[in-house]
């Protein structure tokens, strides 16, 4: 399973990516939000151009996603259009981000899904967003994304509806038994996305998103998600475990001279 690192923050894209793990980026326009709202608060100039250059570069040839803002069919294929043709020339990375469906009064429209065929027809790669049932990945796919994004967290948001719970809390993959719309958690939404692609030869690649915790992204390798999206924070939980930082602190106490001569810890 690849790992897309899910942030707009440049800082913590270079960071990542040091640790040569990360095959790709995925930005929203929430997460460049953030990233605008820091670069102001540091006193720097934005001008969020040239930032997103250094996004590409940054994230050396894999992957970047970037969304458009536009809502109807017409605007979001020449923004998509313009993006790419804007950004692709700097590190030839470009994926354009499209939602599954751009009505914002939960209209059956098939804006998101005509623009997405259109890209994907130009030669544009197509990263669909806002997917939380298996039938719009299934649409998306047949529209020709290369990508479609379930979106774990925030089906697991709409599950615990009326609990109180923090945004990093593990959700049950296997549900609470609740009326779930046949999806009873986030990672069973991208299971299900998985299982229908296998089933039918779809050649989309699963793109698992709104990862909001470590377990839930060894779960999503499990469902067989081809690519997870975490936070950098998500990335960070991942490599931790005090019993690791136990050996460690043990392992150092326990160097003898003999040993410490190759080189390591005097
Ligand atoms: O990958 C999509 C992601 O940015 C949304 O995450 O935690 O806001 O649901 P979240």
């Amino acid at each position: 399973m690849k790992i897309f690192l899910d942030s707009a923050i440049l800082s913590e894209i270079e960071e990542s990516y040091a640790s040569g793990i990360v095959d790709g980026v995925t930005t929203n326009p929430s997460l460049m939000k953030k990233a605008v709202e820091e670069l102001k608060r540091s006193g720097e100039n934005v001008s969020l151009e040239s930032y997103i250059k250094k996004i590409l570069l940054a994230a050396k040839g894999t992957p970047v996603s970037l969304e458009v803002t536009s809502t109807e069919y017409g605007d979001m294929v020449k923004e998509g259009k313009t993006l790419y043709r804007k950004f692709n020339v700097v590190a030839k990375n470009v994926v354009i981000k499209i939602p599954v469906n751009s009505s914002l009064e939960n209209q059956g429209s098939f804006d998101g899904i005509k623009a997405i065929r259109a890209l994907s027809r130009a030669g544009i790669p197509v990263n669909c967003t806002l997917i939380f049932t298996p039938e719009q990945a299934l649409l998306a796919a047949k529209a020709g994304a290369k990508f479609v994004s379930p979106f774990a967290g925030r089906i697991d948001d709409a599950l615990r509806e009326g609990e109180s719970f923090d945004k990093s809390d593990y959700y049950p993959a296997i549900g609470k038994g609740k009326h779930d719309n046949g999806v009873v958690s986030g990672v069973d939404l991208v299971a299900q996305c998985v299982r229908i692609f296998k089933m039918h030869g779809i050649k989309s690649r699963v793109l698992a998103a709104s990862i909001r915790n470590a377990r839930q992204l060894r779960e999503m390798a499990l469902a067989g998600a081809d690519i997870a999206t975490v936070p950098f924070y998500v990335l960070k939980d991942a490599i931790k475990h005090a019993k690791t930082a136990e050996g460690m602190r043990k392992f150092t106490e326990d160097i003898v001279p003999e040993y410490a001569v190759f080189g390591g810890k005097k």
